[in-house]
């Protein structure tokens, strides 16, 4: 078997689409253009890259993006402060704090003092748990773009078993939540399984729809997929000169039913979910929210 390629690239593409419409329209109802606010601190180039491609998006459906750079030494007082400073500002409508943050800063302390209303990235425990209770204000971008590529690619989600391989604040768990709520792309039986697994590829060959957000380069093999399965993968390591993910491609291909390419899988669809959260911001801001 030879399985179908997800095109992440492409329907992030047609997202966008649909978001340039909206922020067209709100613009000539008299709305402000949604504005995103992105903090990088330090210079890790991997996170220069995706702020980038961030205000690139941004710029594509006509919303206005501000990138504010600190160098690596900034204090954690330094960092709050410019949070509070961007929360107080009413033309703000988003804030994404890149991560990882240097290690003189405490992580979860800066994505709390996020206003709620402007946390896009849905770090927030307000936001996490409104998510949990199946009443979302925004949904987290990189399980909300699997959702999205599962929901596109006709595959069905509802009594499936999705393995979620991994169990980050940021992918395995709100993926696992995602899957488990009642909605489109969803009603799914989930398994969350993580390093400490036992039997591991036992589990994961139980899969009909097998998420790898593990961190590992092509940790998944051929041998811990069920035929016919879809294999969404949200890994990007680099390893030399390449990029892969969490999924051993070739090897997968031969034996899934779909599967989404590194780069240009899930990649695209997080920073689509982030655009989409930030016009949601936006009108939430301003009441205008449907
Ligand atoms: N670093 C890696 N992924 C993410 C993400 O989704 N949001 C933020 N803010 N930083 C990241």
């Amino acid at each position: 078997m030879s399985a179908k390629i997800i095109d992440g690239k492409q329907v992030a593409a047609r997202v966008r689409e649909e978001l340039a419409g909206l922020v067209a329209q709100r613009i000539e109802q008299g709305g402000s253009q949604p504005h995103l606010a992105a903090v990088l601190v330090g210079d890790d180039p991997a996170s220069a890259v995706y702020v980038r491609n961030k205000e690139r998006a941004c710029a594509k459906v006509g919303m206005k993006s501000t990138l504010i750079k600190l160098p690596r030494e900034t204090s954690q007082s330094e960092l709050l402060e410019l949070v509070a400073s961007l929360n107080a500002d009413a033309s703000v409508n988003g804030i994404l704090v890149q991560l990882p943050l240097p290690p003189q800063i405490n992580e979860v302390d800066v994505l709390d003092s996020i206003s709620p209303l402007k946390d896009v990235d849905c770090f927030h425990p307000e936001n996490v748990g409104l998510m949990m209770q199946g009443r979302p204000r925004f949904l987290p971008c990189t399980p909300h773009g699997c959702q999205e590529l599962l929901i596109d690619s006709g595959t069905i989600v509802a009594g499936a078993h999705a393995v979620v391989l991994g169990r980050s604040e940021i992918v395995g768990k709100p993926m696992a939540a995602l899957l488990v709520q009642k909605g489109a792309g969803a009603n799914a039986t989930v398994t969350i399984a993580h390093s400490r697994t036992q039997n591991l590829a036992e589990i994961t060959r139980q899969a009909d729809i097998l998420v790898a957000a593990i961190g590992k380069p092509e940790f998944v093999t051929a041998d811990m997929v069920k035929p016919g399965a879809v294999v969404i993968d949200v890994g990007i390591n680099r390893v030399g000169d390449k990029l892969v993910g969490d999924v051993d491609f070739e090897a997968v291909s031969q034996v899934a039913s779909a599967i989404t390419p590194v780069p240009g899988g899930v990649g695209p669809m997080t920073i689509a979910m982030l655009i989409k959260n930030t016009l949601r911001a936006a009108e939430i801001q301003t009441g205008t929210s449907s």
